[in-house]
């Protein structure tokens, strides 16, 4: 037994965790517990049994050979109140959630450290972050969203629409361009020549950096035409990026989805032209000004256990299966934009989607507490949308 219990050396070495003891541990009890901890070595892991609590100092630790031992234990003492004891240890130890991983073992402290990069914020600075967006002319006072544009699907040309918008009046834009792989979109040819598409698109995202306001965000989710070998998704990045937004990062979007062509004719089994398949899409992730979005902390509705999932940039979800009942070959699986709508924006804030589609991005902005704005150039596609946010049509 080592008493650790407040020593600085303690503070700085170990994690600490207590556990309350009853005062009626019988002798077998103590002694089986002592056993238990002299599996480990002092350095990775200490304890202190004292003044009623039973105090754990972790600096490593392999949490199943330690499960395994509390089990065994538990089979020898069964229905000792040492074990309701063990099980609390074991609880709260499995309830840290910052740890470093070493082989089977979880590394408590300074794991951090484990990376060797020494004065990490100086280097930071010396290598100057996002430098791209050196000399960026965006403006920080942001304006409030016009009454007319609030809560609204409008059925017209993106470009033509968001003109009539002021600057920095947009919190969260989050959207999926059309492909231009062909789709059948209800009023749109989505095959185009690929420098028309892009100039287009880009036209729409100039306006998109324009509207939006100084620490807000702009998602795009996109999907590569593999097939014509055009790198759709750095394409984009680099258009943002050249327009001085910060790029926040990539989400990569797991569809799991299997049903796509395995090789190029000719080419099975051979070297000469193997066909890559790729089961998922991106969503390429910008902001203006600066990473940190100003908002109320009440107006954040996202759990920690959410909170903690999404941070993770690798999102498995199932394409939408209702397509063929809405009509529209291309739209968002719900849960894609709950996502990025309770991780990236806070309750009241402006959501905007321009390529609005049957209203994915709207819908979900209004069920937790966003106001939107929906533009989508297809008639058929905004009456769709409208009849789904009134519920008739789901
Ligand atoms: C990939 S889909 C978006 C689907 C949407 N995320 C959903 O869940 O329904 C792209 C949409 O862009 C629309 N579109 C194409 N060109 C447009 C333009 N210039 N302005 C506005 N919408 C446009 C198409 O009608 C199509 O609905």
């Amino acid at each position: 037994m080592v008493d650790r219990r407040g020593t600085r050396e303690a503070e700085a070495r170990y994690r600490k965790i207590s556990v309350p003891v009853p005062c009626t541990l019988s002798h077998k009890e103590t002694t089986s517990l002592h056993n238990l901890f002299l599996n480990y070595p002092d350095e990775e892991l200490a304890y202190d049994l004292s003044g009623g609590l039973l105090a754990l100092f972790l600096h490593t630790l392999d949490i199943q050979a330690f499960r395994s031992d509390v089990d065994g234990i538990k089979r020898t003492l069964a229905s000792s109140s040492l074990c309701a004891v063990l099980d609390e240890a074991v609880r709260k130890i499995e309830a840290i959630r910052s740890y470093g991983i070493k082989g089977n073992k979880r590394i408590y402290v300074d794991y951090n450290s484990e990376r060797k990069v020494r004065d990490r914020k100086s280097k930071e600075l010396n290598r100057s972050q996002y430098y791209y967006t050196d000399g960026n002319t965006f403006s920080a006072r942001n304006s409030l969203l016009p009454p007319q544009f609030e809560n609204r699907i409008i059925c017209g040309d993106s470009l033509e629409v968001l003109r009539r918008l002021p600057d920095n009046c947009i919190d969260l834009t989050f959207t999926s361009p059309p492909y231009n792989f062909g789709l059948d979109y209800e009023s749109t040819a989505d095959a185009h020549y690929w420098e028309n598409y892009f100039a287009k698109l880009f036209a729409i995202f100039d306006e998109c950096i324009r509207i939006t306001k100084y620490g807000g965000r702009i998602a795009v989710n996109v999907q590569p035409l593999f097939s014509d070998y055009i790198p759709s998704h750095h394409l984009i990045s680099n258009f943002f990026v050249s327009k001085k937004m910060i790029w926040k990062g990539e989400i990569l979007w797991e569809k799991n989805n299997y049903n796509c062509k395995y090789t190029a004719w000719g080419s099975w089994k051979s070297p000469s032209n193997p066909y890559l398949k790729y089961t998922w899409e991106f969503i390429e992730l910008f902001c203006k000004g600066t990473l940190k979005k100003e908002g109320p902390r009440e107006n954040a509705n996202i759990t920690a256990d959410e909170f903690k999932k999404w941070v993770v940039a690798k999102w498995s979800i199932a394409p939408e299966r209702n397509m063929k009942e809405f009509g529209h070959p291309a739209m968002f699986p719900e849960e894609l934009v709950v996502r990025v709508i309770k991780l990236f924006s806070f309750q009241r804030d402006v959501v905007l989607d321009p390529f609005n589609g049957v209203g994915t991005t709207s819908l979900i902005a209004r069920r937790f507490g966003r106001r939107y704005l929906g533009i989508d150039i297809s008639q058929e596609y905004c009456e769709k949308a409208e009849r789904r946010m009134a519920g008739r049509l789901s």
